[in-house]
């Protein structure tokens, strides 16, 4: 892509483990955007409560002290020389531990509480300045960037997902059962699309992609269709930005 090619702004959303991750850091990649997991910034204020003591049992949350320690909460993302970057929560490196499942299992209930949402949309947000981005997540394309030029939606059936995500944690050496995924999965979609703030939904100008039976080379190759459409409406319509 040339230098007169707008830089966008694209919301990946979709629901747990749908492969979103993988699919909007490949698509950073390849247009040299900078790549945003707010699922990990989600992640790493739970292993933070979970840390400080916040979390007396799964779900219980001590809301008052967590949201009064969020100014001490600093999240970042640097990359390493894999290519994938790593998350950093107060200048140390996390990515490993905010995999866990003691992490998987308090996610939601922490993403669920609106001032934690609030302060990390604006972290967010402020991540989406210099534009040429993408970014996956819940409510990317409803809240953090209703403005994105390109918004995807990603989902794919329960099952499905649980299978994938039980390879990814078997490979990384996580001694977890197919049930105790598929439970965790089912419980997080459960509250994502409930709660009051910001819930999982669909944004109504989303593109919807399930990849259920796509190999990662089509999906890929579908995702740069979208993109170039995206571009080429931009550069049509004359209101190319950046
Ligand atoms: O990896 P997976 O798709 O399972 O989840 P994630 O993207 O790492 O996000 C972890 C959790 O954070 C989700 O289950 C949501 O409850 C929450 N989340 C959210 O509420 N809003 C976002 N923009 C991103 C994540």
């Amino acid at each position: 892509m040339d230098n007169t090619t707008p830089r966008i702004i694209i919301a990946v959303d979709g629901y747990s483990s749908s492969g979103k991750s993988t699919m909007a850091r490949a698509l950073a990649a390849r247009l040299g955007y900078r790549y945003i997991d707010s699922g990990a910034m989600y992640r790493a204020v739970t292993l933070y409560a979970l840390e400080h003591g916040f979390i007396a049992a799964v779900g219980t949350v001590d809301t008052a002290a967590l949201i009064a320690a969020l100014p001490e909460i600093k999240i970042d993302f640097i990359p390493t020389s894999s290519g994938v970057q790593h998350t950093l929560l107060n200048g140390r490196d996390v990515e490993e531990e905010i995999r866990d499942l003691p992490v998987s299992e308090n996610v939601s209930t922490i993403a669920a509480i609106p001032e934690i949402r609030h302060a990390l949309v604006k972290m967010q947000q402020a991540f989406g300045k210099s534009r040429g981005i993408v970014m996956d997540g819940r409510d990317i394309g409803t809240t953090v960037f209703p403005e994105a030029e390109l918004k995807i939606f990603v989902n794919a059936p329960a099952e499905t997902r649980a299978r994938r995500r039980l390879a990814e944690m078997t490979a990384a050496g996580l001694k977890v059962t197919y049930e105790e995924i598929l439970d965790n999965i089912r419980h997080r979609d459960h509250i994502d699309e409930t709660r009051s703030e910001s819930p999982l939904r669909r944004a109504s100008d989303a593109i919807d992609l399930d990849n259920s039976n796509m190999t990662h080379q089509q999906q890929d190759l579908w995702l740069m269709e979208q993109v170039n459409q995206t571009l080429e409406k931009i550069k049509e319509g004359g209101h190319a930005q950046g």
